[in-house]
């Protein structure tokens, strides 16, 4: 259930870069939120900045404390994360959620590939787990520019899953694309899902590889954000489905199967 309250911060780490890690204190229930849904924070009481800032459940968790946590994975990209990578332990924060339809899962789902680029790794971790409790056989494939925006290895291989690096400059991992030898791994492994996030062009990638190989996918969009609640038309997506021309990533995501994404009109709107 969606709820605006102040939760307590326990911590917020600079990972590396302009990467940060928010942990936060929460009720036991914010354990029943889904992988791929979202909070959006309201970062000052100042004019600026007035609206919220969208950001994925990167992961719940009980602490060894007793206490129940969920963390978000962060880039500073703008005055609002700024002042986000500023806020100290102890302090509390305002925020609005969980918020949007997450990842749909089903127990025939036995492998499924998680494709990611950049910050899209944020909601990977809480997805993974969740498969993996479910029995899932996951395989992350995870992308960035550089060793720099690989996010999340060191997790991702302590749960056993075995994970595929990408760069963009080779400076970790294969140098190319997450998705150059997508179609390839796809062909030897089978997987029964793909579930995608990251920049438009890389997931619109994915949909197409998943279109063609006739393997469903998910994507999780990040469209620009005002109100997060359908009200304000500014995360409209084109749409495949015959009732509407356009999605509200907000309410009617931020997850879709691919093939509900029109992706001409959507490459020709970024
Ligand atoms: C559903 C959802 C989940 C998200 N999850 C995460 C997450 O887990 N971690 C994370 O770091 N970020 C996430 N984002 C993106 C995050 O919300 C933005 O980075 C943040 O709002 C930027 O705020 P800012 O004030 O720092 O930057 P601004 O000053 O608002 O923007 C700085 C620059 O970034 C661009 N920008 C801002 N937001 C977006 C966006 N959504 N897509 C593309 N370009 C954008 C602006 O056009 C501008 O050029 C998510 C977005 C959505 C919609
Ligand atoms: S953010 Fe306002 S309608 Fe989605």
């Amino acid at each position: 259930m969606i709820s605006q309250q102040k939760y307590q911060i326990l911590s917020n780490r600079q990972i590396h870069g302009n990467y940060y890690q928010l942990r936060l204190k929460c009720e036991k229930g914010f354990k029943n939120s889904a992988p791929g849904q979202f909070v959006m924070i309201h970062l000052s009481d100042n004019y600026f900045p007035l609206l919220r800032r969208p950001f994925s459940i990167h992961n719940v968790f009980q602490h060894e404390t007793g206490n129940f946590c969920f963390e978000l994975l962060y880039k500073v990209i703008g005055k609002g994360t700024h002042i986000l990578s500023k806020y100290q332990a102890n302090q509390w924060i305002d925020i609005l959620g969980p918020i949007g339809n997450g990842f749909s899962m089903n127990n025939s789902i036995q492998s499924a590939f998680l494709i990611s680029g950049g910050i899209g790794v944020a909601p990977m971790l809480f997805l993974v787990k969740y498969l993996l409790d479910n029995g899932t056989h996951c395989h992350v494939f995870n992308g960035g520019r550089t060793s720099e925006d690989v996010l999340c290895i060191d997790t991702f291989q302590s749960l056993g899953v075995k994970v595929n690096i990408y760069t963009d400059d080779g400076s970790a991992g294969t140098q190319g694309f997450v998705t150059d030898d997508l179609n390839e791994q796809i062909n030897t492994q089978a997987p029964d899902i793909l579930y995608a996030c990251g920049p438009q062009p890389m997931i619109a990638k994915v949909s197409d590889i998943a279109n063609k190989n006739n393997v469903p996918c998910q994507v999780s969009l990040e469209s620009h954000m005002a109100c997060g609640m359908g009200a304000c038309l500014g995360c409209a997506m084109p749409s495949n489905d015959s009732h509407t021309s356009y999605f509200h990533v907000c309410v009617d995501g931020p997850v879709f199967f691919s093939d509900r994404v029109n992706w001409t009109r959507f490459s020709s709107q970024i």
